[in-house]
């Protein structure tokens, strides 16, 4: 083809907007989430469309007219979303009671008083009603909107089963689904109910290809397969035998960023007024962190080990901050607020201990959604904690890697699918332990800058040897699209990396 114009179906529970309705009327808002930034130089493309759920207001007639009209007259053009609504009460048991409160928590490890939960006859309605009715919806609405596009690309968890629901429609169209998120190795699954584990394969294996994040993610969707479908695997291979008879193939891409496009970001107006706003003051170090407020985050346990570091090295007490740039998140869901109410609490007791009489908290948060707020902290601090409990892959830290100037250090989850690229340069943690997360926090302000300075070119130039542009475009390879098309990706300028600044001593230097 000569002009890059395959038509493209994206099909993902969040757009890149968000439809919001407030006092009678929709309200549009730019969608945050590496789901978002990295599908979106695709969705620009003149002939790609993106569908997305929505749940509607009550009085849905009026209201759903009025969202198209929104959609259409959307400000940025050149996208093109395409909302799909759900009735609130479909929607809520859909994305709240199946996808966030069972799947997500299952899928991080999450098991228990604060996650997944006994799966009682509520549940199960939410399942039938909800989860399976939205996949439904999509598919039908998918069929009735579109005719075959070149290809479709299904987003995460909230989709499983619609892949084998678009097969029975779109025969020959190819169909990838990609699940950002881990996924669960077979003694988790049966953690679920029969029927759901089942449907949760039968119906990723409706794909041509499954894309998961990492090789672990790949052997635990395959085994899966050969255990719970008694299907044909070929594990080496990667490949399924699915039950129509089609071989599905199964492969890691990590998820990434765009290093041209935040090195622009970080040019900003925006971005250089939140470094003035956050700079440190004079002889103060800075630990961040960035993330949603999610219990799969790890923050009870980062606050505790930054406690612990301050009980540890009385030298620092007085000299290092903590800025925690928490994203609200799901904020409908009980499990959230009161993890949110939890985190404040564990807060307030390390600040009550450990502030000065005559200075600051050592624990600054900012809850809110404000990413160049976040990016100016990343240039600046000394070290970012990410100590998720499981991660698919944790873009925060691929960022950090391309923004950081101070050089700062990373101290990483093992568990996070980003441990794998930052190995060799990040300080690893186990996410429970506590002890050795605020170790390795002291460890990370004690290396000298040198040694900070090595351990981020190496992080530095592993994200830079796969960006966003090959997450995407070994996914449309796969699918027989001319993925090296230039058009395909952000046309933006080439890649100028500020060096890191005058490296500032380390503690033990000072
Ligand atoms: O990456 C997992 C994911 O659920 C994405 O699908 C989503 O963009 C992001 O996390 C944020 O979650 P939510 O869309 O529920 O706010």
């Amino acid at each position: 083809m000569g002009a890059w114009n395959r038509r493209i179906v994206i099909v993902a529970n969040r757009g890149p907007n968000d439809f919001a309705w407030q006092d009678g009327r929709w309200v549009v808002r730019p969608a945050a989430g590496g789901l978002v930034s990295m599908l979106e130089p695709l969705a620009r493309r003149p002939n790609v469309r993106w569908f997305c759920c929505v749940s509607e207001p009550p009085d849905a007639q009026e209201a759903r007219e009025g969202l198209y009209t929104t959609a259409a007259d959307e400000a940025d053009p050149d996208l093109h979303v395409v909302p799909i609504p759900l009735p609130a009460r479909l929607y809520q048991a859909y994305y709240g009671q199946i996808s966030n409160e069972v799947l997500w928590m299952l899928q991080h490890g999450l098991v228990g008083a604060d996650g997944l939960a006994a799966i009682d006859a509520r549940r199960h309605r939410a399942w039938e009603e909800g989860y399976q009715e939205a996949n439904r919806r999509l598919a039908n609405t998918l069929a009735g909107a579109t005719p075959a596009p070149d290809a479709f690309l299904v987003q995460d968890y909230h989709l499983y089963p619609l892949p084998a629901l678009l097969r029975r429609r779109f025969p020959r169209t190819p169909i990838l689904h990609f699940t950002h998120i881990p996924f669960p190795d077979p003694p988790a699954l049966k953690l679920l109910p029969e029927a759901w584990r089942r449907a949760i394969l039968a119906g990723l294996l409706g794909a041509d290809v499954v894309g998961l994040q990492t090789p672990g993610d790949v052997r635990a969707f395959l085994a899966g397969c050969a255990d719970i479908l008694g299907a044909a695997v070929e594990e080496r291979a990667g490949l399924v035998r699915a039950a129509d008879g089609r071989t599905v193939r199964v492969r890691a891409y990590p998820a990434s960023v765009d290093p041209a496009a935040l090195a622009q970001v970080t040019l900003t107006p925006a971005v250089a007024a939140a470094r003035a706003r956050l700079a440190a003051p004079a002889g103060a170090r800075t630990i961040i962190r960035v993330d949603r407020l999610d219990p799969s985050k790890g923050q009870i346990e980062g606050f505790r080990a930054f406690e612990r570091l301050l009980e540890l090295r009385p030298d620092l007490r007085g000299r290092l901050r903590f800025l925690a740039f928490l994203v609200p998140s799901r904020t409908d869901l009980a499990i959230y607020r009161a993890h949110r109410d939890a985190v404040y609490a564990q807060v307030e007791r390390v600040n009550a201990r450990f502030t000065p009489d005559d200075g600051q908290p050592p624990i600054e948060v900012y809850y809110t959604n404000d990413r160049e707020q976040a990016l100016a902290a990343m240039i600046d601090c000394d070290a970012l904690l990410v100590n998720s409990r499981r991660d698919g892959m944790n873009l925060v830290a691929k960022e950090w890697a391309i923004v950081s100037r101070r050089p700062g250090a990373l101290i990483v989850s093992e568990t996070a699918g980003a441990a794998d690229a930052m190995a060799g340069g990040a300080l690893p943690v186990a996410p429970l332990d506590v002890e050795g997360t605020a170790r390795a926090l002291a460890r990370a302000l004690d290396l000298p800058a040198a040694a900070r300075a090595a351990r981020l070119a190496v992080m530095r130039e592993s994200v830079l040897r796969w960006t966003a542009d090959d997450w995407l475009g070994e996914q449309l390879a796969a699918l027989g699209l001319d993925a090296a098309h230039p058009d395909l990706v952000s046309a933006g300028p080439a890649l100028t990396l500020p060096p890191p600044a005058a490296a500032t001593p380390a503690l033990a230097d000072a």
